[in-house]
């Protein structure tokens, strides 16, 4: 039933909570059979607790007399007799105080049922959204924009939390509600009650096509919403270069159109959604003055059953026209949940394989054979790359921007599969091994430091807290960051703004090598750590280095020459491909590609 409803998907986290789910439908039937009172209590009132002479009164309401087999009567049931108009009035008015006050308790209950069920549905989800946003592979993200992924989190999840539980409870409470006035009405004359469901079929098929107008134009809001939400996102991260390029005004104009794109969008789907009212109440409520005259004249019905006629039928349409709301919320839903298990359903193409074996510590070496990689189909990014290195060896790879540097580095920890070839770390294919055991051996520095809002402890200690103060410091002390971390006023405590904003490049790049050092990995992966970094900075970050050689397997991309002449075996790569390797002293010999690099740097 919540499959057909609400689809596979998100039934499935919907139906973890049955108990609370039946709790909620209960006391909604029950608030539902309480709003019939009142229909029942007005012919009474109006007919014979309006009268003003003193003589006993009845009270009887309509009934079906059932006898065996098939003959059923309309009759009368008395419930009070022999009491004056004014007792029979205090009578119904105890009822009604009664009725009403039940109603809104079970009401209450139901809702808050409701709540729990709903945000707890939306709770595990929203962690296993998170949970999916961390297992994606790298590639999921260069074709999309961060900030529609965020919308698509918050936007669409709120939805979700607003929505299912009026959906859910909506479809019991209604029809129940619905059903209940409609078998009163037909009681009291089903003739008449007939005549009104002439209109149905009418609404029905407006409810239809006013739901796919608001679906296809809910959509269109959402992605204007995470639009606008992106483009906030990106303002913030790139101010400072919207500030120096003086480009605020542009900005703020290319905001103004998504804004304004928003707008028209909510204004379109506004039409649809909030036409659905005004269109039932109108077509409904033009029948109402036949019915009177039809009533009147023609059956004959007193006051109070006229009224109490009228109040069934203004209360019986209430259930239709939440329907048709409800209705229009589940469009609004199914947009929401299918953005969203659109991500939920993605298959990362990096994971371990099945039967994937735990790789034991690095003790040979890592070798690359024949390589090749593209990000997209055709376009080769690496071409037949082939080289080993020795555990324990620094590996440096050269070359000019573009060359595929990065893309080399990013294939060991598999960032990225390879498109053919195999690396091979003691032999084994990386791709036979567990992710985890695989990056567990891995520390990496990039060219682009980014550290997490906390402290400076912690953001060395990313690993996970298994580390005393002394390793920490000792880390930050071989990565040469020791002296300006006890210089700020809170020393391993001070918490750095987000991305790292209130630390230097330097400062942030020597943290990252804490980091990386703290983790003692096997594998060592430098992506230009010195490329930003003032002469001072990077002769630190050499230092820094020095310390690790012949201590790690180290692969490390620079084109500050000094950093690498201590390699073991540099690499030089052009367009995907190696072009020269040696050590330094071979490569300056040979006068090649290398040489010209090496001399353009010092100006030889
Ligand atoms: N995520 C990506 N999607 C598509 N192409 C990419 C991606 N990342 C890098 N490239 C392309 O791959 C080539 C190599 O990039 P990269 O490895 O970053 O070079 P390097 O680090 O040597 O400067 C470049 O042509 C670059 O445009
Ligand atoms: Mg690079």
């Amino acid at each position: 039933m919540l499959d057909k409803i609400f689809g596979r998907d998100i039934a499935l986290y919907i139906k973890a909570h049955r108990a609370l789910i039946t709790v909620a439908i209960i006391l909604s039937a029950l608030s539902a059979l309480f709003v019939v009172v009142p229909a029942y209590l007005l012919q009474p009132l109006v007919d014979e607790g309006m009268k003003s002479s003193i003589e006993a009164v009845e009270w009887r309401i309509p009934w079906i007399d059932y006898t065996f087999p098939f003959s059923v009567k309309r009759a009368e049931l008395t419930l009070l007799k022999g009491i004056t108009p004014n007792q029979l009035l205090i009578s119904l008015a105890a009822i009604a105080f009664l009725s009403v006050l039940l109603k809104s308790i079970t009401l209450y209950l139901s809702k808050l049922a409701g709540a729990a069920f709903s945000n707890r549905a939306v709770r595990r989800l929203r962690i296993d959204l998170a949970q999916k946003f961390i297992s994606l592979p790298l590639t999921f993200y260069h074709k999309r924009k961060s900030g529609e992924l965020i919308a698509r989190a918050t936007a669409d999840l709120t939805v979700m939390q607003n929505t299912i539980s009026t959906i859910t409870i909506g479809f019991v409470e209604n029809p129940l509600t619905l059903i209940v006035f409609i078998a009163y009405l037909l009681l009291m004359n089903y003739k008449l009650t007939l005549l009104v469901f002439i209109v149905v079929p009418i609404i029905v098929g407006l409810v239809g096509l006013f739901g796919r107008k608001v679906k296809k134009h809910s959509t269109r809001v959402q992605d204007a919403t995470a639009e606008v939400t992106s483009s906030y996102q990106e303002i913030i991260s790139l101010l400072k270069i919207i500030k120096g390029f003086l480009r605020e005004r542009h900005e703020s104009d290319v905001f103004k159109g998504l804004a304004h794109n928003l707008y028209k969008k909510v204004m379109h789907w506004n039409r649809w959604e909030l036409g659905v009212g005004p269109m039932m109440d109108s077509t409904m409520f033009l029948v109402i003055p036949g019915i009177f005259i039809i009533g009147k004249i023609y059956f004959n019905h007193s006051l109070g059953e006229m009224v109490s006629m009228l109040y069934a039928l203004a209360r019986a349409y209430i259930p239709v026209k939440n329907l048709a709301k409800i209705n229009i919320n589940l469009r609004t839903l199914q947009g929401a949940t299918a953005r969203v298990f659109d991500i939920m359903h993605t298959v990362p193409d990096i994971q371990d394989r099945a039967g994937a074996l735990t790789m034991p510590k690095l003790s040979d070496g890592v070798e690359f054979s024949h390589v090749n990689f593209s990000y997209k189909p055709g376009e080769l990014v690496l071409r037949d790359i082939s080289f080993n290195v020795k555990a324990g060896q620094m590996v440096a790879i050269v070359g000019s921007t573009g060359a595929g540097k990065s893309t080399l580095l990013d294939l060991i920890p598999r960032f990225y599969d390879v498109s053919s070839g195999s690396i091979q770390i003691d032999g084994m294919d990386i791709r036979d091994a567990t992710l985890s055991s695989l990056r567990g051996q891995i520390a990496i520095v990039s060219q682009e430091s980014l550290l997490f809002h906390d402290t400076i402890a912690n953001n060395i200690n990313y690993d996970g807290g298994r580390y005393s103060e002394e390793q920490i410091q000792s880390a930050a002390v071989s990565a040469q960051a020791h002296e300006f971390i006890t210089a700020f006023p809170d020393g391993y405590e001070t918490v750095v703004g987000d991305r790292g904003m209130l630390l230097s490049g330097g400062q942030r790049q020597r943290i990252a090598i804490a980091r990386a050092l703290l983790k003692d990995p096997a594998i060592l992966i430098l992506d230009e750590p010195a490329s930003a970094l003032d002469p001072e900075s990077e002769h630190l970050i050499q230092k820094a280095m020095e310390n690790l050689v012949g201590r790690r397997t180290i692969f490390i991309v620079s084109h500050r020459l000094n950093t690498i002449k201590r390699a073991d075996r540099i690499y030089v790569l052009e367009n995907g491909a190696i072009v020269e390797s040696g050590t330094h002293d071979e490569l300056m010999t040979k006068n090649g590609r290398y040489r010209n690099l090496y001399d353009i740097q010092f100006e030889r």
